[in-house]
């Protein structure tokens, strides 16, 4: 039996920023995460945002950014103890050995160590994104049943996790 990969997440930093550009998703992926390259500088230009890296040992395997005035993702407030999870990824050639599950529970463990005022995770998945929302069931999150209509690829569903 193998032992499963040392992974843990880490804010983006000058030396992470090359590596989390080059990660890929599959391209009929891309209409779900949205560019890369716009996320990663977006999230570091913004003083409410956090660009985060999903690691395997030092290498960078996927990547999400941390929104802590998440009107984006319900289209209105859902309180200051929210954060949104927002343009999260693992690398294709990463995907489907578990490190998405294993990355939701370091996220909220990094969320907890570090903003231990914040409660509630929440995030939107478009609803043809199945591989997605099974993912994040699995990993905890729950389907609040309110709907986004408005999103450029399609309906989202607005799902939450307690932290
Ligand atoms: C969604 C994503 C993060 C999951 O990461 P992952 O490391 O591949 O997922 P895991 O290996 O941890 O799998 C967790 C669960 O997800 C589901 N899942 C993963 N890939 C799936 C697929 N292709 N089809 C259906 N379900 C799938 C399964 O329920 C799986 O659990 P199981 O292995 O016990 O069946 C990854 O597929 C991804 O980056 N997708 C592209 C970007 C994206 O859509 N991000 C979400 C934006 S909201």
């Amino acid at each position: 039996m193998f032992a499963k990969p040392d992974l843990h997440v880490a804010p983006v930093t000058p030396e992470l920023a090359e590596p989390v550009r080059a990660l890929r998703v599959a391209p009929e992926q891309e209409p779900f995460v949205g560019d890369t390259t716009f996320n990663l500088d977006d999230a570091l230009r913004d003083a409410n945002s956090e660009a985060m890296a999903i690691l395997v040992g030092a290498t960078a395997a996927g990547f999400y950014r941390l929104d802590f005035k998440p009107t984006i993702v319900a289209r209105r407030s859902i309180g200051d103890a929210a954060v949104g999870l927002r343009a999260f990824f693992i690398d294709v050639d990463w995907q489907g050995r578990g490190l998405g599950t294993r990355a939701v529970q370091a996220c909220c463990d990094d969320i907890r160590a570090r903003h231990p005022d914040r409660r509630l995770l929440a995030l939107n998945v478009n609803c043809r994104n199945v591989a997605a929302i099974n993912a994040y069931r699995k990993a905890g999150f729950v389907d609040t049943g309110e709907l986004y209509l408005g999103g450029s690829a399609g309906p989202q569903h607005l799902m939450v996790r307690k932290l």
